[in-house]
Formats: C-alpha cells, structure tokens, sequence
C-alpha cells in the first residue's frame, strides 16, 4: 500500500478521535504560538494536519491566514467539514499532497508547525527534500515548530516505522537553515490509555547563510 492510500483508509476508516496521536487541543503546540505572538495576518501553515483542530484554535486566537495541508484528501476533508459553518474570512486554504513534492509558495510562512509528520521521513533522500521544502518556504526570521517521537517514544506510528530524535538531533538535521530556539517534551496520553513521548523543537529561519568552518 502506498503512503497515500494508507493515510486515506486511515481517515476513511476510523473516527478522528479514534487515532493514536488524536487529542483535543494541540496545547503545547498553541503554547509555542502564544509565546511567538505573531501578527494574526502572520501566514502560518500545518504539514501533515490531519484532522487536528489546531486551526481551529488559530482561527480563535484571530489568525487569518492560515494553511493546512495533508496527503490524504479525507483528513483534510474532516477539517473542512467542521470549519464549513464559519464566517468566509475564517476559511483555510486546503493543500493535498506529500509535503516533500508540494509546490509552496517561497520565502512566505512566518509559521511552519509539524506534529508527527517528519518523523515518518526514514529515509535520507525523503528526509532531505523536507527540508530543502521547509527552507525555501519559510520566510527569514519565520519560524518552524516540528514535534517526533522522542528517543524513549514508540518505534512505529499508524503501523509505519518512525525515525525518533531527541532535541540535539533534531535541531542537527535543520541546522543548515534553521538556528534552535526552545525544546519541550511532552508524554501524550493517546485515546487508549497509553502515553507517547514526543519531542519538540522551535527554530527560527537564518537569514544569512551560516559561516563555514
Ligand atoms: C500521526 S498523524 C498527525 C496528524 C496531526 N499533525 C496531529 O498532530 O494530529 C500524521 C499525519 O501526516 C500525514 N502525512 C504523512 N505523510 C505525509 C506527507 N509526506 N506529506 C503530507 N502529509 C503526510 C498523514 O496523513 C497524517 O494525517
């Protein structure tokens, strides 16, 4: 099965709280945006969205330019639906597609927040094109947010193998571009009674090319 049609049976097949990485509120993620305190016209967009109501919580705060993308149209779909009775000023742009080919806008979000996406790159051809992705999109001085399973974290997520990293390595694989900000933590406790442990890092988008040795 191609990742494509994985994600969409996933989202076809299963309720949105049903899914292990699902809760209510991203908190530790708006936790981040709250200490960014962006402009609320600030463009900001979600990898791998999901089904997650972090725009919704956005959206709340008063953000109006917002991005969520996925590679399966259904999870995106969910979104849509839940959002489809809001005010037209409060509608998302939808972006379908695997987020390492995506043709984005460049030099644009102030924003780029991933929670469990990145960690599914497991290889390094995969892995690099994300960032040469995340790097041509983000504006400088934006910012990228990107949660993984941690070192002590599960080892597969929605049955695929995941690459785990803790905030050293993390912070490592986007240093070319990026320079580390803030880490966290967080034990997630999933809808069945488990906890996952994540690891976040917050790094903000060089604006010069760092000097080499
Ligand atoms: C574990 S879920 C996390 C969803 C959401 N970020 C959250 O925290 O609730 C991973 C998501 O990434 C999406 N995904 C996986 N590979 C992707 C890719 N290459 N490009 C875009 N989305 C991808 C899946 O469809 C799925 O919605």
């Amino acid at each position: 099965m191609s990742s494509d049609s994985h994600w969409q049976q996933v989202y076809t097949s299963k309720a949105t709280d049903a899914v292990s990485w699902y809760r209510p509120h991203l908190d530790r993620s708006l936790a981040f945006v709250d200490a960014l305190g962006l402009d609320h016209d600030a463009p900001i967009i979600d990898v791998g969205a999901g089904a997650s109501t972090l725009v919704d919580d956005l959206l709340a705060r008063g953000f109006r330019d917002l991005t969520v993308n996925d590679i399966a149209e259904a999870a995106l779909a969910h979104t849509r639906a839940r959002l489809s009775a809001r005010p037209a000023e409060q509608r998302l742009q939808c972006r379908v597609g695997d987020i390492t080919t995506l043709e984005l806008p460049q030099a644009h979000y102030a924003l780029w927040h991933d929670r469990a996406v990145f960690h599914f790159l497991t290889d390094a051809a995969r892995r690099d094109a994300y960032v040469a992705q995340s790097a041509r999109a983000v504006r400088g001085g934006g910012h990228l947010l990107v949660a993984t399973f941690a070192p002590d974290g599960p080892e597969r997520c929605s049955g695929l193998p995941v690459q785990r990293y803790d905030a050293d390595a993390l912070a490592a694989v986007f240093a070319p571009h990026f320079t580390r900000i803030d880490d966290a933590r967080e034990q997630h406790p999933t809808p069945f009674g488990t906890t996952q442990s994540f690891q976040y890092v917050l790094l903000r988008r060089r604006t010069a090319p760092t000097a080499r040795a």
